[in-house]
């Protein structure tokens, strides 16, 4: 693809997009929570079901093979879509969620002991902060976040202030979900390794829209959810840096993760088969794979971009709106702005909308004790994805002038 993508027909490669709701075009700007399927990745599923439907791994007959080697050729894309070091150290999971629990179930059971310092942020959504708090009631481990500064950004220059040598694990987000701020993921990873830390970074809101090379950003685990970035629901991985994931215990037990199984006792397989068992969404790990080879001919870079324009469009609009407090980094952030409007609940206002074909997503967004810090009930948020225009952005800004009025 060129330089310069062709947006319009981009957007037609997403069937769902045209369509009307409540009489009033649909405009879809709940990325965050989901986004949309290109038909390459419907057509990929179809594909799979009407041609090569078997289970995988154990089967001899050619649809076991070609569902086998469609599955593992998936994983060879998500290794080479996240930079990583070989396909071995990527763990197909069902979403970013699934990711964070199996490190805190493994990685976390053996490694982290009565006193030591799990360290996340203010901003953390409940994916990257119950697991732990889990972990920290098994072991007697203590909790320790980095805070929010009132601009929306994590308070990076005290960084020493929590990140001492008693900390574990550091496991932050990459874009906050509901403030949109992007952290120095980077930088995290280079302060937490001088303290002898491992890091995790949830690339929920990430990795389908800017260019994320776990080497370069030198992380230890990376989880991110396929729904979020043109792929099925349920699917999704976990990157582990192979040393890491190669000392873990294996997580559920079943098939598919041993080698030997006697009554009395197993043997395990080698990461990544050994956090794999059962059978697992080979449908989605393929969709996954499609929805890579879709992103990468439009070029993350060209994504990061068109994010950027429309939040820039989408601030502009909404801080010339009476009445209405846009929440996290006036600067350079990630697709999504997160809004409160005076006169009206974020529920009552992302229900006005909806009537005008609006999608948005209002409330707590799995930000609780954020949105406790902030003093919010929740926030009024729409997020981006490239399918989206400038046109309804404005409309959006058009919809909540009237909401405006509606409410006061
Ligand atoms: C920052 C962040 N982390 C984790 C998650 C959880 O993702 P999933 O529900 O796909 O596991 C989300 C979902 O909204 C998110 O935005």
């Amino acid at each position: 693809m060129s330089m310069t993508p062709d947006w319009d027909a981009i957007r037609a490669d997403f069937p769902i997009l045209d369509q009307e709701v409540h009489g009033k075009p649909l405009i879809y700007f709940d990325n965050a929570a989901s986004s949309q399927k290109p038909r390459a990745v419907i057509e990929a599923l179809d594909r799979y079901y009407e041609r090569d439907n078997a289970n995988v791994h154990r089967g001899l007959h050619a649809l076991s093979t070609r569902a086998t080697d469609a599955y593992e050729s998936a994983r060879v894309k998500v290794a080479k879509y996240l930079g990583a070091a070989s396909a071995e150290e990527i763990v197909f999971t069902k979403g970013t969620t699934e990711g964070i629990n199996l490190v805190a179930q493994t990685w976390g059971a053996k490694n982290v002991r009565e006193g030591d310092v799990i360290l996340l942020t203010e901003m953390e959504h409940h994916s990257n902060l119950v697991p732990w708090q889990m972990l920290a009631e098994r072991t007697g481990a203590r909790l320790r976040f980095v805070p929010v500064e009132p601009d929306g950004t994590l308070a990076l220059e005290r960084l020493g202030e929590w990140l001492t040598p008693e900390v574990k694990l550091f496991a932050f987000t990459h874009i906050s979900n509901s403030l949109g701020t992007i952290n120095p993921a980077a930088e995290l990873c280079a302060a937490a390794r001088a303290v002898g830390a491992v890091t995790l970074v949830d690339a929920a809101q990430s990795a389908g829209h800017l260019p994320v090379n776990v080497q370069e950003m030198g992380c230890d685990f990376l989880a991110f959810s396929g729904h979020k970035m043109c792929a099925p629901t349920g699917s999704g991985a976990l990157y582990g840096r192979a040393e890491l994931l190669d000392a873990m215990p294996p997580w559920h037990g079943g098939g598919e993760m041993i080698v030997t199984v006697s009554y009395e006792r197993s043997t395990y397989k080698k990461a990544p088969g050994k956090f794999e068992a059962g059978t697992p969404n080979i449908a989605g790990a393929i969709g996954l794979g499609a929805a890579i080879d879709y992103i990468e001919g439009i070029g993350r870079g060209a994504i990061f971009a068109h994010d950027l324009a429309l939040t820039e469009h989408a601030l502009a609009g909404l801080v010339s709106l009476p009445g209405v407090q846009v929440q996290g980094p006036r600067g350079r952030r990630g697709g999504l702005v997160g809004f409160v409007m005076d006169a009206a609940h974020p529920h009552d206002l992302t229900t006005f909308a909806d009537q005008h074909g609006l999608a948005l997503r209002g409330g707590h967004h799995c930000n609780m004790p954020l949105m406790k810090k902030l003093r919010l009930p929740g926030t009024t948020r729409a997020s981006f994805y490239f399918y989206n225009t400038m046109a309804e952005v404005d409309r959006m800004i058009e919809i909540l002038t009237t909401a405006g009025r509606f409410f006061a």
